[in-house]
């Protein structure tokens, strides 16, 4: 069955003699139980925190979307990605991570698990199997991010999960990028796959929420143990709406894909702009690693422009109307951010001039050009 179908049909209501199309939210933080000797059952849930059937039918959900064993699901991507992580290292192991990684993950890594005892250090995106020079005895955990953030560089994830497999390190990735429509890093031996679902999953910019989806029940149960250590939860509220916005993930995705090429083609020729970073373009140095691995693009790209001031930036995307200023990508309307104050960078290939990261909505895609069309038209070069 194709996934389009798939997320039709998955994770709905178990069939009565009437039954409503979606689950019920069962809102509880107490739970009663029947009789006094049921309270320390381990085979029932016994208390909100631990989740509902709507939270047990979207981990099926990410199940499915990746063929992961079992999903924990958090209230946002940046604590799937951490409590991930520290499921996986202890104090004096050594962390590997992408220098293109979100940068609040680069954070945490460089701060808080060195806090911990855990070193972490930073290796080139584009490093592939090189990546064994950087091992050491310690080496717990290989982090991945492909494409990267704000960079889009694209990873060789197979020949990075060859290495960490011959060295029995654990390997974990921010698929954030792919949706897990266009790239399957599980079935490549990743360990973890992790989503900020807050983008694309909730599709509508109004519900944060994050995933890590695991390979084998070992893993899954090193994560569920640290997020319930942790008291990790999240309402069934937002549980509803990411699986709400599962229901027309792919229809969402296929626009915002072609979209993102379309506008990342038309502004590769543009005068004032000096290049696009979209892997699914034939300009992005690592196109054919994308073409070998992925099956399709997402809606965020970057246009490097040709040299200007900072201002003149600020004025190019204060000038946009269709695009928001805001973070985020994958929800219905269109965002643009500079990326120059927040690009920090120390291993990777480095990018010269401003970097614009556009993130497409469902707007008419020629509406979305002319609105560039007429932002750059005003743009004033060196
Ligand atoms: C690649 C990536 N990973 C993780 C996150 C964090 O997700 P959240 O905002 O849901 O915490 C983001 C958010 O922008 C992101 O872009």
């Amino acid at each position: 069955m194709k996934k389009e179908t798939q997320f039709s049909h998955i994770s709905r209501p178990r069939i009565g003699i009437t039954t409503p199309v979606n689950h019920n939210i069962t809102k509880a933080s107490t739970l009663l139980f029947n009789n006094s000797k049921d309270l320390y059952r381990s085979d029932v849930r016994g208390y909100g925190r631990h989740g509902s059937e709507i939270h047990d039918a979207l981990a099926h959900a990410f199940n499915v979307l990746e063929d992961g064993v079992a999903t924990t699901i958090f209230p946002s991507g940046l604590a799937a990605c951490t409590i991930a992580i520290l499921s996986l290292v202890k104090t004096g192991d050594h962390v590997l991570l992408t220098d293109s990684s979100y940068g609040p993950i680069k954070n945490f890594c460089m701060q808080f698990l060195l806090s911990l005892g855990i070193e972490t250090e930073l290796y080139n995106p584009r490093i592939g199997c090189d990546i064994e020079k950087q091992i050491k005895k310690s080496t717990k955990l290989i982090i991945m991010e492909s494409p990267g953030s704000l960079s889009f560089e694209v990873q060789d994830v197979p020949a990075i999960v060859k290495v960490a497999k011959k060295n029995n390190i654990f390997t974990l990735i921010d698929n954030t990028w792919s949706a897990g429509l266009s790239f399957n890093p599980l079935n490549h031996g990743v360990d973890i796959s992790c989503h900020a679902a807050t983008k694309y999953f909730g599709g509508h910019s109004d519900i944060m929420c994050g995933v890590a989806i695991s390979r084998t029940k070992e893993i899954a149960k090193k994560v569920k143990k640290t997020a319930k250590n942790l008291g990790n939860s999240i309402s069934p509220d937002d549980v509803y709406g990411i699986l709400r916005g599962f229901r027309t993930l792919i229809t969402r995705f296929k626009q915002q894909e072609e979209t993102s090429l379309y506008l990342a083609t038309w502004l590769n020729k543009q005068s004032k702009v000096s290049r696009v970073i979209h892997p699914a373009h034939v300009s992005h140095p690592d196109h054919e690693l994308w073409k070998r691995d992925f099956t399709g693009g997402g809606c965020i790209f970057s246009a490097v422009l040709k040299p200007c001031s900072e201002n003149e930036v600020d004025k190019f995307i204060d000038r946009l109307e269709l695009f928001g200023i805001g973070f985020s990508y994958g929800g219905y309307e269109s965002l643009c951010i500079n990326c120059d104050p927040q690009l920090v960078r120390e291993k990777s290939d480095k990018l010269s001039g401003p970097l614009i990261r556009f993130a497409c909505g469902l707007e008419n895609l020629e509406d979305l050009k002319n609105d560039i069309e007429k932002s750059l038209l005003k743009l004033r070069l060196d």
